[in-house]
């Protein structure tokens, strides 16, 4: 069977037709799933009633899963899967998160652009995230084709950044937004780790910028130095022709790979309406520095 896909963008994104994920796909079909991934970045599937276990089935079809949620107080949570990260305004009891509350704090961060997991020392490779309850405005999802960001810069800027390795932290991103509150154990568990800045990426054979605002440091680079590079760097990529934005329905399930994309979050009155969505995220093969140099 040949995947049916619609084209939303351009350069990258395809609506997939035609798929009911309630039943996981055989190895044929998750192929074909592979291979539009490596051609598109950003899988789109409309109207898919998926419950935690059916996603989590969707997801173990694909690959290995991350095991680990990276997030503060993680034993607060509603979902009983720990492979599932609850990217929701909601508390445990379903309730909207209190204004104050520092979860809600935290993940304001998922509004600055970003790879997912790139603070891990084996970072993720999709993730892919369900929309349970959608707000009526607001809180839409960008991504940006860090693949033909890459293809634009100039020449002289890809020699000066091919080879560099940059330190992510979820402590980087945060301290963007001034947040600094964590528990010493949480500090040790978000040590920075070590990422090229531009990768290889296998399955369509061409390179991509490996950006996040999870990078707080350029090795041998004078901080503000580094921090002014990667800003510039995140500025260019961001431009609007390498950017899609997905405005939410209930059950559409988006799939993007980290390795040649970056999203952020958009805001929305969550201090009004619910918005829950739910994550399951594939984990990449190995640190990014033991896989092929650019
Ligand atoms: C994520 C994420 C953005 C959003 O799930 O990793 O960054 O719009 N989500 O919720
Ligand atoms: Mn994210």
């Amino acid at each position: 069977m040949a995947l049916q896909l619609i084209p939303l963008h351009p350069l990258f994104v395809a609506e997939v037709k035609g798929l009911d994920l309630r039943t996981p796909p055989g190895p044929g079909l998750c192929e074909e799933i592979h291979r539009a991934m490596d051609r598109y970045a950003v899988l789109v599937f409309r109207d898919q009633r998926l419950d935690d276990d059916q996603q989590m089935a969707f997801g173990e079809a694909l690959g290995p899963l991350e095991q680990d949620r990276a997030t503060v107080d993680v034993h607060k949570t509603r979902l009983k899967h720990r492979q599932m990260n609850d990217i929701s305004n909601l508390d445990v009891d379903g309730s909207l998160l209190a204004a104050d509350d520092r979860r809600r704090m935290f993940n304001l961060g998922n509004q600055l652009w970003h790879s997912d997991s790139s603070f891990k020392a084996t970072p993720a490779k999709y993730s892919m995230l369900h929309a349970r309850v959608v707000p009526p405005e607001g809180g839409d999802t960008e991504f940006a084709d860090m693949r033909a960001a890459w293809d634009a810069l100039p020449e002289k800027t890809k020699r000066q950044v091919k080879d560099l390795v940059c330190h992510h932290s979820l402590l980087y991103s945060r301290a963007q937004l001034g947040f600094a509150d964590y528990t010493e154990e949480e500090k040790k568990r978000f040590a920075p780790v070590r990422q090229r800045l531009v990768r290889w990426h296998p399955g369509s054979g061409r390179h991509s910028l490996y950006l996040s605002s999870h990078i707080g440091e350029i090795e041998g680079w004078p901080r503000p130095e580094a921090m002014m590079l990667i800003r510039n760097l995140t500025e260019f990529a961001t431009q609007r022709q390498f950017v899609y934005a997905h405005k939410w329905r209930q059950w559409d399930l988006v799939m993007w790979d980290n390795r040649t994309t970056m999203h952020r979050a958009r805001p929305f009155e969550d201090k009004t309406y619910p918005r829950d969505m739910r994550r399951v995220t594939l984990t990449d093969v190995a640190p990014t520095l033991e896989q092929r140099a650019a």
